[in-house]
C-alpha cells in the first residue's frame, strides 16, 4: 500500500518527523524506498543537478513528467510528489493542464506549487478537482530572479505575510506545505500554526520533517553544497575511483577476462573464416 497525504497528516499528529529527500529516476527512487524513505520529490531541481543549468527556470513539464513517471515505476510505496516548474501554473487553465498530465502521464500522487497569495486560488481549484498540493514558501527558486538566493523572510513585515500565505495555502486545501531557506524560529512557528505537515530545507529542526536534495545528502555533487545540507556519503568520489579503475583495466587489459566473455569452438571459428 502506498503511503497517502492522510498518513503524513497522522505522522504530524502523532509528532512524528516527515522525511523527504528528492529522486529523478528509477534506481535512486527504489533506493530511497528501500532506506525508508515515505515521501519522495521528483523536484525540478532536477534541471541543475541531472541536466546540469544553472538554475530551475529551463525545466520544462517534459522534463518533469519523464523523471517523475521513473520515480513512480521505481518507488510503489512512496508518497511521490511532483514540481510542476516555471510558468506552468500560472493560470488556472494552465495548471489543471500541467496537474492533469503530471497525475495522468507520469502517476505522482501530488503536485508542489511554489508561492503564496498569487497561487492560493490555483492550490484551491486544483485540490477542488481532486489534485493534492504542496505549498512552497520562503525561498522559491523559480522566482529567484525576483527574490534572490538568500534566507527569506527574516523582517517582521515579510514573516507575517509568509504566516498569512501559509495559513491562506492551507486554508485553499494544500495538504502540506515546503519552507525554504528561512529562519529556524519562523519556520517552527508556521509549523505549530498549521494544522499540515510542514516540512523544512534550510529552515530548521522545528519543522514537521526535512526535505533534501539527492545530490546533496550523497557527495554527488561537485558543485557548492548549500550550508543547510548534510553529506551522509561521499558517492561522487566512490564512482570516480571505480571509474577510474574501469578506465585502467581497460587500457592494461586487466578487463574482460575469458570468465566475462563467451566461447566458441575453434572448428566452428575455422569454418566461419575459412
Ligand atoms: O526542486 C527541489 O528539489 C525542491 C526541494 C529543494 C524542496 O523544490
Ligand atoms: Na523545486
Amino acid at each position: 500500500m502506498r503511503t497517502t497525504l492522510f498518513d503524513l497528516q497522522a505522522m504530524k499528529q502523532a509528532g512524528q518527523r516527515i522525511v523527504m529527500l528528492t529522486a529523478y529516476d528509477f534506481p535512486s527512487a527504489r533506493l530511497a524506498e528501500r532506506a525508508g524513505v515515505p515521501v519522495v520529490l521528483v523536484g525540478d531541481s532536477l534541471g541543475m543537478v541531472v541536466h546540469g543549468h544553472d538554475t530551475t527556470l529551463p525545466v520544462t513539464l517534459d522534463d518533469m513528467i519523464r523523471h517523475a513517471a521513473a520515480v513512480v515505476r521505481g518507488a510503489g510505496r512512496a508518497f511521490v510528489v511532483a514540481d510542476l516548474p516555471f510558468l506552468t501554473y500560472a493560470t488556472e487553465a494552465d495548471a489543471i493542464a500541467a496537474a492533469r498530465r503530471m497525475m495522468q502521464q507520469a502517476g505522482v500522487q501530488a503536485v508542489k506549487l511554489e508561492g503564496g497569495a498569487p497561487i492560493v486560488p490555483i492550490v484551491r481549484r486544483l485540490t477542488e478537482l481532486g489534485v493534492p498540493v504542496m505549498g512552497h514558501l520562503g525561498l522559491t527558486p523559480q522566482a529567484q530572479h525576483t527574490l534572490g538566493l538568500r534566507v527569506q523572510a527574516r523582517q517582521a513585515a515579510e514573516a507575517r505575510q509568509l504566516l498569512a500565505d501559509a495559513l491562506a495555502l492551507e486554508a485553499a486545501g494544500a495538504f502540506a506545505l515546503v519552507l525554504e531557506l528561512v529562519p529556524a524560529p519562523l519556520a517552527e512557528a508556521v509549523s505549530r500554526r498549521l494544522r499540515i505537515p510542514v516540512i523544512g530545507i534550510g529552515a530548521g529542526a522545528g519543522c514537521d520533517g526535512q526535505v533534501q536534495v539527492w545530490h546533496d545528502v550523497l557527495g554527488l555533487y561537485d558543485g557548492k553544497s548549500p550550508r543547510h545540507a548534510r553529506r551522509y556519503a561521499d558517492i561522487g568520489a566512490a564512482i570516480e575511483t571505480a571509474l577510474r579503475q574501469y578506465v585502467n583495466e581497460v587500457q592494461s587489459g586487466a578487463f574482460p577476462t575469458p570468465a566475462h566473455s563467451a566461447r566458441m569452438d575453434q572448428d566452428e571459428l575455422d569454418r566461419a573464416l575459412g
